[in-house]
């Protein structure tokens, strides 16, 4: 195929410097995948049949909010272009492919009531080429894209969303779970709520901050875990897959060895990553959480905790709703203990209370927030091993951005290199890591940042109708490691 070629020519890059590698061979049975999102990369916004969701109402209400006054109106053109998505991933070798289903094309409503045959058709197809490749889908069934009319009842602040979701959920377990092995209920919980009803600074823009956060969390776990049982009670049997949740998180590193700065990480990363997985992993919210943001509201004058209380009965609800564990990661902060910030206005920052830096030594790539410290991956690794009693682990997002001024994107083939030596690493140390996914599969829509921040292994000529995809030269390093299980040029066992 076309792609062939290139990639020939361009398998010098996985010589460079790689002392410093770990040569162990990834185990046999471990998955490669890559990963996309529907906004992301579907476009197709209004077409036959697809409801709006809260990003089109963002993205067209408030253009001056995202770079170059960028949507997904027609991003990489995946709804009509999905054969070329596929083609990119047999041509990396990977095992899996994973992706989200964008609710309103399935249910143009939010609700059961109305289901979008074309919608449902175009995930059929998409299944079917994947698994006529040989790639297992591994869907998403949330990632960021709530219907608008649900958000216009209020969205995951609402306790109703959390049925809406279950029926959703159910839905799709029904209409393609027959093909499904692994799924993801929600996508970085952490955005969908901080960003979206703290905040306010995504869709739907929702600013409450102290507040608003933690409500959404409140409906988006007990929506997980809906649909765990869901599937538990009445597909597990027949369709013998596996569902679980990715939360995401930064390696919080203390920046000194001090005592004080050592609790601060642990805060930092309860109040990250514990938020959602203590419930799920453990039990019911971090302590550190609930003693903090009860006592701060008190003194703000609520009369109850900002945090919302689990009942015991869904303490145990909760609790366990995973079949394997997802975890997004890109970088690392150091945290610093501060002093207690005085009691004024509730904030999440506050009820956290820390101080979060980035090294200056650490390599930056295009976008401010990540710093590459593939070392940070491996005590993550660590940390969750530890933390959660030792789960299987899917790294389900892991990657970095370029400008898009050159297809030989050798930062990106250092970053997936060494950040995989770091989780063969931590694989050595213990930890039970099952699969490692690349975010990703080719250049998308990043949000507030548009088209300006290239993830892809491929890059997407966005200037161009036809959205032509081309490899970067990661493809061929990524698609060796697929293919070997090997980082360098040899590996030992
Ligand atoms: C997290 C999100 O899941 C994904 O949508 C985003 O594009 C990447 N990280 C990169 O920021």
């Amino acid at each position: 195929m076309f792609l062939g070629g290139f990639i020939f020519c361009c398998l010098f890059v996985i010589s460079i410097a790689q002392d410093e590698t770990n040569n162990k061979l990834f185990p046999e049975h471990f998955l490669f995948g890559a990963a996309t999102a529907s906004y992301q990369i579907e476009g197709a916004w209004d077409e036959d049949g697809k409801g709006e969701n809260i990003w089109d109402r963002y993205t067209h209400t408030h253009p001056e909010l995202i770079a170059n006054n960028d949507t997904g109106d027609v991003a990489c053109d995946s709804y009509h272009k999905y054969k070329e998505d596929v083609a990119m991933l047999k041509e990396l070798g990977v095992d899996y492919y994973r992706f989200s289903l964008s609710w309103s094309r399935i249910l143009p409503t939010g609700f059961v009531n109305k289901i979008n045959l074309p919608g449902v058709t175009y995930y059929k197809n998409l299944i079917k080429e994947l698994k006529d490749n040989g790639i297992e889908p591994l869907i998403t069934l949330y990632h960021w894209d709530l219907p608008q009319p649900l958000q216009d009842l209020g969205g995951w602040t609402s306790e109703f969303v959390v049925e809406a979701f279950a029926e959703y959920a159910r839905l799709s377990f029904e209409l393609f779970g027959d093909d499904v092995k692994y799924w993801l209920t929600f996508n970085e919980p952490k955005q969908t709520c901080l960003d979206g009803y703290g905040q306010g600074s995504t869709a739907p823009g929702i600013a409450s901050p102290g507040l608003g956060e933690y409500i959404c969390a409140h409906h988006v776990l007990k929506a997980h875990a809906r649909a765990w049982h869901i599937y538990d009670q009445e597909f597990r049997t027949t369709q013998n897959g596996q569902v679980s949740i990715t939360i995401d998180t930064m390696w919080c590193e203390p920046a000194t060895d001090s005592e004080e700065d050592v609790a601060a990480a642990e805060k930092a990363l309860q109040f990250t990553y514990g938020w959602y997985a203590n419930a799920i992993y453990n039990s019911d919210y971090p302590e550190i959480m609930k003693t903090r943001i009860a006592e701060r509201s008190l003194a703000e004058g609520f009369n109850q905790s900002r945090l919302p209380s689990f009942t015991d009965e869904e303490i145990s609800y909760i609790s366990g709703t995973f079949d394997y564990m997802g975890i997004n990661m890109y970088t690392s902060i150091l945290v610093e203990a501060v002093d207690e910030v005085p009691v004024g206005e509730p904030n999440y920052n506050y009820d956290m209370g820390i101080k979060s830096s980035q090294s200056d030594d650490w390599e930056s790539c295009s976008i401010y927030w990540l710093k590459i410290t593939p070392w940070g991956i491996r005590k993550l690794l660590n940390w969750l091993k530890e933390t959660y009693n030792n789960p299987a682990i899917i790294i389900t997002e892991n990657g970095v951005t370029d400008d898009g001024s050159t297809l030989e994107d050798e930062q990106r083939v250092r970053f997936y290199r060494d950040y995989l030596s770091n989780v063969r690493s931590a694989m050595e140390d213990g930890v039970n890591v099952i699969g490692y996914t690349a975010w990703s599969l080719m250049d998308n829509l990043e949000w507030r940042q548009g088209y300006t921040q290239k993830f892809g292994l491929f890059h997407v000529d966005f200037d161009d109708i036809n959205r032509t995809r081309t490899p970067k030269i990661s493809v061929a390093y990524y698609k060796k490691v697929v293919e070997t299980h090997c980082l360098v040029d040899t590996c030992e066992e």
